[in-house]
């Protein structure tokens, strides 16, 4: 989803290169804080130079360290006079989220790299700073010869849901076409006619209305025998400004009810990066803060499906194990440790395994090799997307490594609403041989924004663990008032098998799975071919056809085929600094810039490190 946050933690930086100039001792300082952040604010906007944002960055800890409210007053009138967000959006937001970075800039070093890496990672403004954080230790050496076990020719059908998003607050005929982060909902200025009318069903600038949730729990038995569930995390509604510890956990609370009602399987949920309350700022034992409030209320909400041991792991750490059949073991991992939007990693950067949870995870994995084990790794943020930190994706990246492909049979991620996925490879090239383990990344069910609502159901090997067949499942939204009038219910329907899609152009054995030799030989047919290549572009919007164009003679196809061979983030394409040069269509009269830099962003829709403007939140 677009969201301008990082504008908004911008105009809090540049709050404070006031600093630079004498501060009065006696004067209204907050009337004087916000005069000279006017100038800055939208200077630095139209430079969106890396020197310009840490030297903000450092104005900003020094007038912190006065007084945090100083800034914090200052960028939330900022960000409603610079017309970003209504004024309710702004507070709600710089209120939220400003006090955990202002601390993390207190803790930080922002000179000796710091601030540039705040800077790269969480703004997009400074090139990459290059990845430090080394190898992992792991206690046993790689086995000589790691092979995926033989198929057993047996196969059941697991659910993949992701993104639930479900708005609570959800009203139907509200305005679908608001000024705030996300609509449907009544909010104080809302107009009496709305531009568009949010159907009974849903809209695609809003999360699903619950009886869009329901319908597809409803719907899912018809077209699976569901064995188990996978939930891949981010259960409430973007309402990111408002969302605090309470909201959160009732949220939870009713969804995860709807679930247990809605659905006869076990569900295995992961923690995605709206859980928390405020969203996304998870503290790691570095950073100090508590966050034991959420995995207690997970841990509850979990223990319907989980047994006890992996219940009281949730409580401790928000990740945890389970085995649901012998051979056979899930690990949850709480990737929101490499999330770029947890501003509490930013205070302590060398701390590159926060809370040691890929010491964990080895951990984990090495029991799972000892035991002869096939493991299944999901989390939300996937460690392949550009806002997962690349000092930590290159830590998990080695060990999927040492444990695939034989230890490792798939992952599972979500976060981006969209179908997509991301391959890993063994040391050296990344060939069609040397492709080790696939990243799936599962269609929301949340049609926000322009998506279609949707699911997924795999065929899978009880011996192997491997993927035979990824079956999406959307309804098209665009239908919704059809289905009113007709008395019935959206139009659930298979969209595609990505074996038979993509197996007509690379041919695949019946018993064969979708490994990620496969898809790195599918990845091969969309350099040459166009028409397949669309036809991935088509199903990653979810066939709601809403996508921005990705036309082939453009940069866009290129740099998406180097994205699905990237499950490390350093390794994504269309990474040119791309706030660090002015260009020709910047537009003099625009006072903020902020236009100019929604254009730059849009110019390249497809691009992962859009400077955090357009990266799913
Ligand atoms: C900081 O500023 C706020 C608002 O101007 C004021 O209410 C508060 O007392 C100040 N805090 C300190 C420690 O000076
Ligand atoms: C799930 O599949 C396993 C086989 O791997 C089977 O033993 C088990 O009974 C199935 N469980 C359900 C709930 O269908
Ligand atoms: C990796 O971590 C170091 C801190 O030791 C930091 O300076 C650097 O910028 C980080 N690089 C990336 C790309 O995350
Ligand atoms: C991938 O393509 C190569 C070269 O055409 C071929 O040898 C190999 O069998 C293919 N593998 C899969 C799994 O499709």
């Amino acid at each position: 989803m677009r969201i301008r946050i990082p504008v908004v933690i911008l105009s809090l930086a540049v709050a404070s290169s006031v600093y630079a100039a004498p501060a009065p001792v006696h004067l209204d300082k907050r009337g004087w804080v916000t005069d000279k952040l006017r100038d800055l604010f939208s200077k630095a906007l139209k430079s969106l130079e890396c020197g310009a944002c840490v030297t903000a960055l450092v104005g900003a800890k020094d007038i912190a360290i006065l007084n945090k409210s100083w800034v914090l007053d200052a960028a939330s009138s900022l960000c409603t006079e610079f017309k970003l967000f209504p004024s309710d959006v702004c507070s709600g937001l710089v209120y939220s989220q400003g006090p955990v970075i202002l601390d993390s800039l207190l803790a930080a070093n922002l000179l000796s790299g710091d601030g540039k890496y705040f800077c790269f990672q969480a703004l997009g403004v400074c090139p990459a700073t290059g990845v430090t954080s080394g190898s992992p230790t792991f206690p046993k050496p790689k086995p000589a010869n790691a092979v995926a076990p033989a198929h057993s020719g047996n196969q059941i059908d697991v659910l993949h849901l992701s993104d639930w998003h479900v708005d609570d607050h959800y009203v139907v005929g509200s305005e679908g076409d608001c000024n705030r982060p996300m609509c449907c909902r009544n909010y104080a200025d809302s107009p009496l006619t709305p531009k568009r009318a949010a159907s009974t069903w849903g809209d695609y600038k809003c999360d699903s209305p619950i009886k869009l949730g329901q319908d597809l729990l409803k719907y899912v038995p018809n077209v699976a025998n569901v064995n188990f569930t996978i939930l891949t995390g981010d259960i409430p509604p973007h309402d990111i400004w408002l969302q605090n510890k309470d909201s959160v956990v009732i949220v939870e609370d009713v969804a995860y009810s709807t679930m247990k009602s809605g659905l006869s399987s076990k569900v295995y949920p992961t923690v995605g990066n709206h859980e928390a309350g405020p969203p996304d700022l998870f503290p790691t034992k570095a950073s100090g803060g508590d966050i034991s409030w959420l995995y207690s209320s997970l841990a509850d909400d979990w223990s319907r499906w989980l047994p006890a041991d992996a219940v009281n792991s949730v409580k401790n750490y928000g990740a945890y194990t389970v085995s649901p059949t012998p051979g056979f073991r899930i690990i949850s991992l709480n990737t929101n440790f490499c999330y770029t939007k947890n501003f509490y990693l930013y205070g302590h950067t060398k701390d590159y395994d926060p809370n040691g949870e890929i010491q964990w995870l080895i951990t984990q994995l090495q029991a799972a090799e000892d035991a002869g084990e096939r493991v299944w790794i999901i989390s939300h943020v996937g460690p392949s997307m550009t806002d997962c930190t690349q000092n930590w994706s290159a830590l998990y990246y080695q060990v999927i490594q040492r444990y695939s492909p034989h230890v490792v049979a798939e992952q599972f991620f979500g976060h981006t609403h969209r179908d997509e996925f991301a391959l890993y490879y063994g040391p050296g090239a990344k060939s069609t041989q040397n492709a080790i383990s696939t990243g799936w990344i599962g269609p929301s069910v949340t049609p926000f924004t322009d998506l279609n609502p949707g699911f997924r159901v795999y065929k899978v090997d009880t011996k192997s663990w491997n993927v035979f067949d990824a079956q999406t499942y959307v309804a098209d939204l665009d239908q919704a008032a059809t289905w009113d009038a007709a008395g019935g219910s959206p139009n659930w329907h298979l969209e595609y098998s990505a074996r038979q899609a993509y197996g007509a152009y690379v041919p695949i054995a019946e018993t064969a799975p979708l490994s990620a030799s496969w898809w790195h030989n599918v990845t091969t047919v969309f350099e040459k071919n166009d028409a397949a290549f669309q036809k991935y572009w088509t199903y990653r919007g979810k066939s709601a056809n809403r996508q921005p164009a990705c036309a082939a003679g453009s940069a866009c196809p290129a740099e998406t085929i180097c994205n699905l061979r990237a499950g490390k983030s350093s390794d994504a394409c269309g990474t040119t600094p791309f706030l660090s040069k002015r260009e020709a269509e910047d537009n003099e009269d625009d006072v903020t810039g902020l236009h100019s830099m929604y254009k730059r962003s849009e110019a390249r829709p497809w691009n992962k490190k859009l400077c955090g403007l357009s990266v799913e939140i």
